[in-house]
């Protein structure tokens, strides 16, 4: 199964990636100095993401994961999205919490998290995204860290799928239209 062949074209290449995700690392760590931080990725798409940030840090950190899932698709938009693994830490009081996603679109998944685990009382929460589709926002967002903005397309790779495929291509892809309308 040859999956490259699903791609219309490489909009961020390996190399590309490379140097966005050493960016990040260097802002985050000057923002982080003399703290230690817990980087939450949210499954799966951030995955390879993380995994390349967190090599690039160098503020002590933890690692946890949360998966969430949207629902309400198609209705009236509600911004609810449902916790399908949760952090189970009881010290958020004294976490710095760094959510990683590897993109955002309508901004409801991380406008819900952050909201919440405020509400928790983590000592503070920020986020960093791989991608921003600014143009597809429906409720307001701004991420504290965004790797690249991109246009309203539909990307796949360094962990982003369609249908769980694609993930482990090395750059970040637009999918050809055709698979789409194959699928769906
Ligand atoms: P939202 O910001 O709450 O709409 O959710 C963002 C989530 O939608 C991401 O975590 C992805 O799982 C998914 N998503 C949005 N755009 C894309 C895309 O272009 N490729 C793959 N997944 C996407
Ligand atoms: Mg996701």
């Amino acid at each position: 199964m040859d999956l490259q062949k699903d791609i219309q074209k490489i909009l961020i290449s390996e190399e590309e990636l490379a140097a966005i995700v050493k960016r990040l690392a260097e802002e985050i760590d000057r923002d982080y100095a003399g703290k230690k931080l817990l980087l939450v990725g949210i499954l799966k798409g951030s995955v390879v993401f993380m995994g390349d940030l967190m090599k690039h840090l160098k503020t002590p950190l933890q690692i946890d994961f949360m998966k969430v899932s949207s629902y309400g698709a198609g209705t009236r938009s509600s911004g609810y999205v449902k916790i399908t693994l949760d952090l189970l830490r009881d010290d958020l009081e004294s976490t710095d919490i760094l959510i990683v996603e590897d993109i955002i679109d309508s901004g409801k998944t991380l406008s819900a998290l952050t909201k919440m685990l405020d509400a928790r009382g983590a000592r503070s929460v920020r986020t960093c995204t791989l991608l921003d589709k600014p143009s597809r926002r429906e409720v307001p967002f701004t991420p504290d860290y965004i790797g690249a903005e991109i246009p309203d397309e539909f990307v796949v790779g360094y962990g982003l799928d369609y249908d769980e495929d694609y993930r482990m291509l090395p750059f970040v892809g637009v999918l050809k239209e055709e698979i789409y309308r194959k699928k769906s």
